[in-house]
């Protein structure tokens, strides 16, 4: 099996060095950034990437492996793989969706790991015609938390997922000689444990993109501008403002998903879970207490020690509101499920306050009051953006170019 790998943050680090440690796997790495393929080359022909794996008793592992290349080059990058997997924060997929555009070959297979919502609207939109001869396969969130250590050399694996969600199209013209779920899950390895959801609406309103905005606005909306000596905990200080905000957004996430259940009884909804139920099932394994959201979230061990994204100033720290957790989660996640609740019916108090809260930190136009109507709706997923704005719409465009 021949992979390439589009990225080269994060989780592009970890999963290349997970993948290229599989029997039989051969690895390509993809970066558009130039400078980040020559370091990564230059690092890997002094050594190996290693991956440090923590567990939860507190132990720690380490993985050593290399990719076959990592390139700056698309053809070179493509030439005889089987699977893309792009590793990429949301709002970088368009550019490696015009990139596959041009160059993939039919009977591909295309992950989004992770996906985020929109990601299948995007991705049809995006290769156009050609989308009827690949897979697509969207993953709900990463299956692990994970940091580079040294650019190109070392990775650090916090903590796995348990379990993870996935959708899964075939184009109406693909022939995939390979199956495709289990291959990815081969690769990864026994966890997180991939679970295929039957619908795209399903996958768009799966929790990835709804854990981060709640607590950023709890946290922040108030905020006085005065600098902080040091930088608080994300998850261990969530605190009970910020966990019940986080529980009223999901409660209207499920409803949204309840909505469309009952307009298109074929549609199985049931997978969109409240979002304490979503860490009972997908940190299982890592979580101390969880009695409720508050303390899943903060006796989580795989978020053991990450904190707020945050600006150094003259040995102070502020808030970086410039950070994926509302530049990508906000137009790629909440915008997208706004635009699903609109077109259920269903009405979002919680999540229009923290949409409009963002949209002011970022210089953006979402919404205006509650409407799904502001100037950069076209720059996020919502199905609106792509002309669509009925659950038929949304329905028929996609049966269009899958089976
Ligand atoms: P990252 O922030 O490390 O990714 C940065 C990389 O994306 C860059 O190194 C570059 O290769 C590429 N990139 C960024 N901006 C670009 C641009 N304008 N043009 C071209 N390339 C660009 O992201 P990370 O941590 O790898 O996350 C990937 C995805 O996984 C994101 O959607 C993130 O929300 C999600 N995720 C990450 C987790 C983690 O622990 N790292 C945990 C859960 C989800």
């Amino acid at each position: 099996m021949k992979i390439l790998i589009c990225g080269g943050g994060n989780g592009a680090h970890c999963f290349t060095a997970l993948a290229s440690a599989c029997p039989n796997v051969e690895v390509n790495v993809l970066t558009v950034y130039e400078d980040e393929a020559k370091t990564w080359t230059t690092a890997l022909k002094s050594d190996e990437l290693t991956v440090s794996i923590s567990k939860p008793d507190g132990s720690v592992t380490e993985t050593r492996s290399k990719p076959s290349l990592v390139t700056n080059d698309i053809k070179v990058a493509v030439a005889g793989v089987q699977i893309i997997f792009i590793v990429v924060p949301s709002y970088v997929h368009h550019i490696y969706f015009s990139l596959l555009a041009l160059h993939i070959q039919p009977n591909t297979l295309i992950v989004g790991l992770p996906g985020h919502a929109g990601f299948e609207l995007q991705c049809l939109d995006m290769l156009g015609n050609k989308s009827s001869n690949h897979a697509i396969v969207g993953f709900e969130s990463l299956p692990w938390a994970c940091r580079i250590i040294e650019y190109g050399k070392r990775v650090q694996l916090l903590g796995y997922k348990d379990i993870l969600h996935a959708s899964f199209l075939v184009g109406t013209n693909c022939n995939l000689q390979f199956p495709a779920i289990e291959t990815i899950q081969s690769i990864l390895g026994s966890k997180p444990r991939i679970k295929v959801v039957s619908n795209v609406f399903a996958i768009t309103l799966m929790t990835g993109s709804i854990i981060h905005p709640p607590i950023m606005y709890g946290k922040w909306k108030n905020w006085d501008k005065t600098p902080l000596p040091v930088k608080p905990l994300f998850y261990q200080g969530v605190d009970e403002e910020q966990a019940s905000i986080a529980s009223k957004l999901s409660d209207e996430v499920v409803k949204t998903a309840k909505q469309i259940q009952d307009a298109c009884p074929d549609l199985d909804m049931s997978q969109v879970v409240h979002l304490s139920d979503w860490f009972k099932s997908h940190y299982h394994d890592e979580i101390g207490d969880n009695s409720s959201l508050m303390t899943s979230m903060r006796t989580n061990s795989a978020y053991e020690g990450l904190v707020h994204p945050m600006k150094a100033v003259e040995n102070r720290y502020v808030p970086d509101f410039e950070y994926r957790y509302t530049t990508e989660d906000v137009p790629f996640g909440l915008v997208v499920m706004k635009g699903l609740a609109v077109i259920a019916g269903v009405a979002t108090p919680t999540m229009d306050k923290i949409i409009q809260w963002a949209q002011s930190i970022m210089g953006k136009e979402f919404i205006i009051g509650t409407d799904l109507v502001g100037k950069d709706v076209k720059f996020s997923r919502a199905p609106q953006s792509f002309g669509l704005n009925t659950l038929e719409q949304v329905q028929d465009y996609i049966k269009s170019r899958i089976r």
